[in-house]
């Protein structure tokens, strides 16, 4: 029997693996799939104060090894969260991370607030999201306004808090020194690269935004290096994801550093993906005679 069980600053994981917000909604839609029990956590699509319409459309198109999505984080509000998924995933027995968005350093604040009353397990603060104007990627290309938003969340919550960090920058690792000198638990990374498709034909952009978010498997190249280099740089533990699709994935993000890591693109089409990661990370334990998952974590050999 392999531990698989994990410390994700102060949240108590039973396995590595949760899912990557926006791309699992709250699990509803999957249950028919997958027991959201068994994962590690389930991390839900951002959520502001108030609903968001997004984007125009198209806002996803299907690029070599990935996809762009520029969704603009459509939701319906946290009250909407409070009273539907947080219940239903309570329910079924699954811990709940949170991923919190807004336009503003108060509204992300507000979102924690409302929040705080309610059986969630912890935060993820998104500073990293590239398709919304005001908030999001804007906040976290600084680390002046990452620890300005993060010091503030912090003030709102005891519970374990997870920064969220965007890989279009120079240098990440200055951004996570900022997340956690300003009181986070942990940061997760990466969102999604920016990036933009055309269509030769009709010499358009794919997207209606232009420019859009890649994730999925071309991205994760870029995800391990960044989680390697962020491994080095702080101690808080960090949450790793971009184009993970199996078990092997998983495991290298671990050994790059990932204390624990995150399924995205692959669900939509694998709907069982996430599932599938957390028996293949045990698997290959198995395999490698590995007793404890926690043994995998930074152990890559240079
Ligand atoms: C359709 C879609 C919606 C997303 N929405 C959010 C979101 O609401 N909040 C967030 O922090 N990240 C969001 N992301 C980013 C993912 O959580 C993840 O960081 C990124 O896709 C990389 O992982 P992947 O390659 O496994 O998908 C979204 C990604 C996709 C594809």
């Amino acid at each position: 029997m392999v531990n698989m069980s994990v410390n994700l600053g102060g949240l108590h994981m039973k396995n590595p693996v949760t899912t990557a917000s926006g791309t699992f909604a709250a699990g509803l839609e999957y249950s028919d799939f997958i027991d959201v029990a068994a994962l590690g956590a389930v991390t839900t699509k951002g959520v502001s104060l108030n609903g968001w319409e997004g984007n125009a459309s198209p806002r996803i198109a299907e690029t070599p090894s990935g996809m762009l999505n520029s969704i603009g984080l459509q939701n319906p509000g946290v009250n909407h969260l409070i009273q539907n998924e947080i219940p239903w995933l309570k329910a079924k027995g699954a811990s709940v991370i949170v991923n919190v968005s807004g336009h503003s350093i108060d509204e992300y604040v507000q979102v924690i607030e409302a929040l705080e009353p309610h059986p969630v397990d912890a935060y993820e603060v998104n500073v990293s999201c590239p398709n919304v104007d005001a908030g999001g990627m804007t906040m976290g290309c600084s680390p002046v306004s990452v620890g300005q938003v993060v010091q503030k969340c912090r003030c709102a919550t005891s519970r374990p808090l997870i920064v969220k960090l965007t890989p279009n920058v120079g240098d990440i690792t200055e951004i996570a020194k900022a997340a956690e000198a300003s009181g986070a638990n942990a940061i997760s990374l990466i969102n999604t690269l920016l990036g933009m498709a055309i269509d030769a034909r009709t010499r358009k952009p794919k997207l209606a935004r232009v420019v859009g978010g890649l994730s999925g498997p071309a991205v994760k190249p870029v995800a391990l290096r960044m989680v390697w280099e962020c491994s080095h740089a702080v101690s808080v533990p960090i949450l790793g994801m971009g184009g993970i699709c199996t078990g092997e994935d998983a495991v290298e993000f671990m050994l790059a550093g990932a204390t624990a890591v995150a399924v995205g693109t692959a669900n939509f089409t694998n709907p069982h993906a996430s599932a599938d990661v957390v028996d293949g990370i045990s698997h290959y334990c198995e395999m490698y005679g590995v007793k404890d998952v926690n043994e995998l974590i930074g152990a890559l050999e240079c």
